[in-house]
């Protein structure tokens, strides 16, 4: 049973909006907030569950940054509505008590974190994570310098913040390349989704030297089995990460959006909606490797159908951990807020932690998902040891 869930409903538009805390550790709760047409509670509550997994999955002792409970944010309109910005406005008056202590969140599916400071600014909330600065161990404004001076960061064109996701992704699907015996040169990924994580995976698997043969966005698919122009599709995508199609090139096709699941190549990269990969189409999956960078992209049925054909999965709380993890690491101190201390620091906890993961469940015979799952709550059990249970009042 959660925490707490909260529906709030828009007065002037009718539309609603969703907090579901999933549990409290110290007092406080982190995950992001998304816009969607269509977002329920149901699904809030089932992000918020895997918040509390992935908050505490990359804990290593020793760290300033202790992990918070899981929480999500939700909202039932289009992100290209032309009034979502208004009622991203009012939802986030409504939740001002929340955001103030003890629900830290940031950007998600529909939103971009420039987009929420903006809009939470004007309502009176200096930073959307500002409850978790509460236990900065320098203190709150000491924190905030850190996570503005990371995010003024720019590496080739695209903002550190929206950077850091997708490369925690692209370290965890190296790590699936590698155990499964495979090299990155020689193996081929397709993403659903190019915006903060969807772009990022593919600039950094691209970089790696993985030919990344298919993107879709919200219009459709673009395919090209000899590799697609990552960088410069990535440099031109509007900023809701929907592709500029004038920057094609002559031998890039454009498919149907559905077709992504089915096309030949290795690995697979969910990157946008949840409840993508179901037990109706899981079937038509070809690759080998699937690693979900979107929050519950794969239906549990869906994904013990990938496990008995022999599939390496890592789950969404494992591969998409970058963001928060970074964001947590930059704000407590554990590294400078530097492009080149936060991939080190990505790789180096993201990449054997999948490995972990993967060894484990095979040791285990179970999924990887359990696997993870027990890591995760291994991890927490030590961070309830270590850390006494108290949080500065607000
Ligand atoms: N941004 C983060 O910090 C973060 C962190 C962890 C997990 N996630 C998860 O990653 C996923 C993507 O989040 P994001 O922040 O990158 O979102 P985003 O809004 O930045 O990008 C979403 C992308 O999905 C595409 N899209 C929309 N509808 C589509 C459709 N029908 N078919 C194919 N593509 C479609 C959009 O065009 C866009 O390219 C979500 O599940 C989110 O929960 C995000």
């Amino acid at each position: 049973m959660s925490y707490l869930e909260l529906t709030w409903t828009d007065d002037e538009t009718g539309m609603n909006g969703f907090v579901v805390i999933d549990r409290l550790s110290r007092g406080l709760s982190g995950g992001g907030l998304r816009m969607r047409a269509g977002c329920t509670i149901d699904e809030v509550r089932d992000l918020a569950r895997g918040m509390s997994l992935k908050e505490p999955v990359v804990y290593t002792p020793g760290d300033k940054y202790i992990p918070l409970g899981g929480a999500k944010a939700g909202i039932d309109c289009d992100p290209y509505d032309p009034r979502a910005r208004e009622v991203l406005g009012r939802f986030a008056r409504a939740i001002k008590p929340l955001v103030d202590t003890c629900f830290a969140t940031g950007e998600d599916f529909g939103v971009r974190q420039d987009v929420i400071d903006e809009v939470f600014a004007a309502e009176g909330i200096a930073s959307s994570a500002g409850a978790g600065y509460r236990v900065v161990e320098d203190g709150a404004e000491a924190g905030m310098a850190r996570q503005l001076a990371a995010f003024a960061v720019e590496v080739d064109g695209v903002g550190l913040g929206e950077l850091v996701g997708g490369y925690g992704v692209a370290t965890c699907v190296l790590a699936a390349i590698a155990h499964r015996g495979l090299v990155a040169e020689s193996t081929t990924a397709v993403v659903q989704g190019f915006g903060s994580m969807g772009g990022a995976t593919a600039r950094y698997l691209a970089k790696a030297g993985v030919k990344v043969v298919g993107i879709s966005d919200r219009e459709g698919l673009i395919y090209n089995p000899l590799g697609l122009d990552v960088e410069t599709l990535l440099l031109t995508r509007d900023s809701l990460g929907v592709i500029d199609r004038g920057q094609l090139r002559t031998d890039d096709e454009q498919r149907p959006g559905t077709e992504w699941l089915c096309l030949d190549a290795d690995v697979l990269v969910p990157a946008a909606m949840s409840y993508v990969i179901t037990p109706d189409n899981v079937g038509e999956i070809r690759a080998t490797i699937v690693v979900e960078a979107a929050n519950v992209a794969t239906l549990a049925a869906a994904e013990k159908i990938l496990h008995d054909r022999g599939v390496t999965f890592v789950p969404d709380f494992v591969a998409n951990v970058g963001t928060n993890a970074w964001w947590w690491w930059v704000v407590f101190g554990d590294i400078e807020p530097t492009a080149g201390a936060s991939f080190a620091k990505l790789s180096d906890v993201l990449g054997p932690l999948t490995i972990a993961v993967l060894e484990r469940a095979a040791r285990d015979s179970v999924q990887s998902r359990a696997a993870a799952t027990e890591i995760s709550n291994e991890k927490r059990a030590m961070v309830d040891a270590l850390h006494p249970r108290t949080v500065k009042a607000p």
